[in-house]
């Protein structure tokens, strides 16, 4: 249980999230009634089946899409109350974002990309490379730096991508199916890079998988069922022990 003077430090909160999508005359209740809490420096895995709505609820908490109904705080501020332009300067800020598609530009070398959003944040070019080369460093790709995506395998790009969304310092990172398209090896060393992120950069890690063997990384995961979030479970998150298999199970439905 988390102490209610603890959810001063809290990073991310949603509060009673739905998003309906219609088609014709069917509503689709994609996320129904999800309330949840990251903490700085935590490593959360959502899992669930094909349509389960991990995207949604991942697109909600990083600002990319607009609850019917609820609330997502990040850090202080009420996200979907913002203005376009503050909502985009707190996401630029705030959240890194990793893709199942790695998502690189094709003309540009590994350093470039992990230079971009720095610019784009109007960092100064001597900081901009000093930070760009520490980001691909903590992701082991340093002898990488002038190489183009093309030149890379799947799992160098992806962490060329994860280079590019930690090096602005951001406090969430938010990975959908980052392994999607990888090898079960290539998987782990992601997920193992996750990990390694979220104790070296304190920065916490929010990420859908289907990949069970997200439990031996994450510190925590979330189960959705058709929308709704069904179970919460404690997971090993390497550096701490198990502390059994607890399940807290919640009501499946509002
Ligand atoms: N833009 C949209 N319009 C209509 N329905 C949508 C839209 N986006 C998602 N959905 C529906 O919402 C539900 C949840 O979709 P979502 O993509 O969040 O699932 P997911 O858990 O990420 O699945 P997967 O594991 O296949 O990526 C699905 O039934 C999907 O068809
Ligand atoms: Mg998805």
């Amino acid at each position: 249980m988390v102490e209610p003077d603890r959810r001063d430090g809290v990073l991310v909160v949603a509060d009673g999230l739905y998003r309906t999508f219609r088609r014709g005359d069917e509503e689709i209740h994609a996320v129904r009634d999800v309330s949840l809490e990251v903490w700085p420096g935590e490593f959360v895995a959502v899992i669930g089946r094909s349509g389960s709505g991990k995207t949604t609820l991942l697109n909600l908490l990083g600002g990319l899409d607009t609850p019917s109904q609820g609330r997502v705080q990040l850090g202080s501020q009420d996200l979907y109350s913002l203005s376009s332009g503050e909502m985009l300067a707190l996401r630029r800020g705030f959240i890194g974002y990793v893709f199942q598609s790695f998502a690189l530009l094709p003309l540009l070398s590994a350093l470039e990309n992990v230079e971009l959003p720095l610019r784009i944040n109007g960092w100064r070019r001597s900081e901009r490379e000093k930070r760009a080369r520490e980001a691909l460093e903590l992701v082991g790709l340093s002898h990488r730096a002038r190489h183009r995506p093309y030149e890379l395998s799947g799992g160098e790009q992806q962490r060329v991508a994860i280079a590019r969304a930690v090096a602005p310092r951001p406090s969430l990172l938010l990975a959908d199916e980052p392994t999607g398209e990888l090898d079960s090896i290539t998987a782990q060393v992601i997920f193992r890079l996750f990990r390694d992120l979220v104790d070296r950069e304190r920065v916490a890690v929010l990420t859908a998988t289907h990949d069970r063997a997200i439990t031996q990384y994450a510190d925590r995961i979330i189960e959705l069922r058709d929308g709704a979030l069904v179970a919460e479970q404690r997971a090993g998150g390497e550096r701490q022990p198990l502390e059994g298999d607890q399940l807290f199970r919640r009501p499946s439905s509002p």
